[in-house]
């Protein structure tokens, strides 16, 4: 049995960004970005092809390999390698403990906040390796921007406050410039219509939908390029996820989106690609497989992928 999808899956078509059999599997071109062959991993696949025994060339923002990360002697996920697609959501799904939160934080070096966190591998965001020493962690963050899973708005801010918040990080800007990238964030945000009438009102006094896509807005001052969302919506009601699942639909033109969630039906419903990660005996989170979300929903490769997304296990 396979989950019931609330929404219609994507079209089958081959996406705008996909190449014909005969270019090469991988690689880069000098003009353009990577390409990027995603496949499967886990601890008895390597390298398999990914749908349907068909190799696939995706346009991918970031490209993640031999992924390792440990708690002190502790390893919490085990050699991940995905591509996440750019100008796409990727959703990242599997049972709690698996790593996907400890994956997101790796993706903009947030694992550097906790003291005994420790990584091996590399994550490239546009051919750059984001783990080296001359990255500096404060600029990668306003590229790669987090949401969380409570809405976390600075509570002595005003509403125009913490949408400025990360611009005025970066010193000084003239306060007409302030004032329009706030209007243009928080219209991004879907949030505009809703504040432009009360933006020196406190952050908090706002709904919790209202304070998530003030967030949201937040995240989207900064002008990033990849925005990372951790269960954004497990916090909320039903008719605020609602706007915040739409927001990501209207999104993902522009940025390229990973969300954590736990719900199935979210994840069909928002996102393009999906990775199922799951953990072995020794607790360690790996890949299972990464593919079209219609693919990851109704053919799976793998048994264990299957189980997860029609209930029968996590
Ligand atoms: N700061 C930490 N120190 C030590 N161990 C940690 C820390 N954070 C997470 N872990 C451990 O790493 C593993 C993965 O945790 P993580 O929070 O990434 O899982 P998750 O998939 O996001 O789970 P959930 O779905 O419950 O949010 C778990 O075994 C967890 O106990
Ligand atoms: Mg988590």
């Amino acid at each position: 049995m396979t989950l019931q999808i609330d929404a219609p899956p994507p079209p089958e078509a081959a996406p705008p960004e996909a190449v014909p059999p005969e270019a090469p599997e991988s690689g880069a071109s000098e003009s353009g970005p990577a390409l990027v062959t995603t496949y499967l991993r886990g601890p008895d696949v390597q390298l398999a092809p990914a749908a349907r025994g068909e190799r696939r060339e995706v346009d991918a923002a970031v490209v993640v390999s031999g992924l390792n990360v440990y708690y002190g002697s502790f390893r919490a996920i085990r050699d991940i390698g995905l591509s996440i697609r750019r100008h796409a959501v990727t959703a990242i799904i599997g049972p709690s403990g698996c790593g996907k939160s400890t994956f997101l934080r790796t993706l903009n070096r947030m694992h550097e906040l906790t003291p005994t966190a420790r990584v091996e591998g590399s994550v490239l965001l546009d051919g750059i390796d984001i783990m080296a020493p001359d990255v500096d962690p404060v600029q990668l963050r306003r590229v790669v921007g987090m949401v969380f899973q409570r809405p976390n708005p600075f509570p002595t801010m005003s509403i125009h406050d913490n949408v400025a918040a990360g611009l005025r990080l970066t010193g000084r800007v003239a306060k007409a410039e302030l004032d329009a990238v706030v209007e243009r964030s928080l219209r991004r945000a879907a949030l505009w219509d809703e504040v432009k009438d009360k933006l020196r009102a406190n952050g908090t006094s706002l709904s919790g939908g209202q304070q998530q896509r003030l967030c949201i807005a937040r995240a989207l001052a900064v002008d990033p390029e990849v925005i990372l969302m951790d269960e954004p919506a497990s916090a909320l009601d039903p008719v605020a996820t609602l706007r915040i699942e739409q927001l990501m639909a209207e999104l993902r033109a522009s940025y390229t989106i990973v969300i954590v969630t736990h719900n199935m039906q979210q994840a069909a419903r928002v996102s393009d690609e999906t990775a199922f990660f799951t953990m072995g005996e020794d607790r360690a989170g790996y890949l299972v497989e990464q593919g079209p979300t219609s693919q990851i929903f109704t053919n799976p490769k793998h048994q264990l992928t299957e189980d997860y997304v029609s209930g029968r296990f996590g």
